[in-house]
């Protein structure tokens, strides 16, 4: 069954812990937090202090999507703060590979990024290393981005190559998912669809991300 990640991103930071138990309630499995260090992308957001109390306000998966530069620096501390997931770009990191073996080696799952302008050939090497796989259906660097239509046959393409490759490699979708595109990116092969905006802007979390689980299970 797909899942839906709500991106705190676009959650109200003052008031994080209600925002997360509005998604709870409607039965969501894990969070997305997204950060970023001003230098991979124009933006700056949250680090592992912040993952640390969200850890202590939820028991739901803590999906972390690091866009940073030099993140094998940044793994134990992250590791550490509470994140279950680590995704890094493959645009980001010089040796991918002893990247992921490393978040493997904190006990975590191992995810792999790829910008709209990578195409999935850069993961013909590390594909069998990796937990899942990230496709990014936006630039990097905000939320509330308008999703790039072709992400949907992109999707559809790595879930051949995981197929013919003999692997159980989950993918990932993030960027500008709405009720509009969700079910068709599930049915292309998407296993996790992140939204930030669609869930968090215009006040009810706790309806929208239900209205999306019901599109996408
Ligand atoms: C963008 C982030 C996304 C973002 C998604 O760089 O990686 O996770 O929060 O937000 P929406 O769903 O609003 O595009
Ligand atoms: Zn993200």
């Amino acid at each position: 069954m797909a899942e839906l990640a709500p991106s705190v991103l676009s959650a109200d930071f003052a008031r994080l812990g209600e925002e997360i138990r509005a998604v709870e309630q409607a039965g969501v499995t894990m969070l997305h937090l997204d950060v970023m260090d001003g230098h991979f992308v124009p933006n700056l957001t949250i680090g592992p202090p912040v993952i640390r109390s969200i850890r202590r306000a939820t028991r739901l998966k803590l999906d972390t999507h690091l866009m940073i530069e030099d993140a094998d620096s940044h793994l134990e501390a992250f590791a550490d703060a509470g994140a279950d997931m680590i995704s890094v770009h493959v645009e980001a990191c010089r040796h991918l590979h002893r990247t992921v073996k490393a978040i493997h080696a904190l006990g975590k799952q191992a995810g792999v990024v790829l910008n709209p302008a990578t195409p999935i050939s850069a993961l013909s090497e590390i594909l069998p290393e990796a937990d899942y796989v990230l496709l990014m259906s936006v630039n990097p660097g905000f939320g509330g981005q308008t999703f790039i239509p072709a992400t949907v046959a992109k999707v559809a393409a790595l879930k051949e190559m995981i197929a013919r490759a003999g692997l159980k490699t989950r993918i990932e979708v993030d960027g500008g998912v709405t009720k509009a595109n969700a079910a068709a990116l599930v049915s292309a092969g998407a296993d996790i669809l992140v939204a930030g905006s669609a869930v968090f802007d215009g006040g009810n979390a706790s309806e929208q991300s239900a209205a999306l689980l019901g599109l996408i299970r």
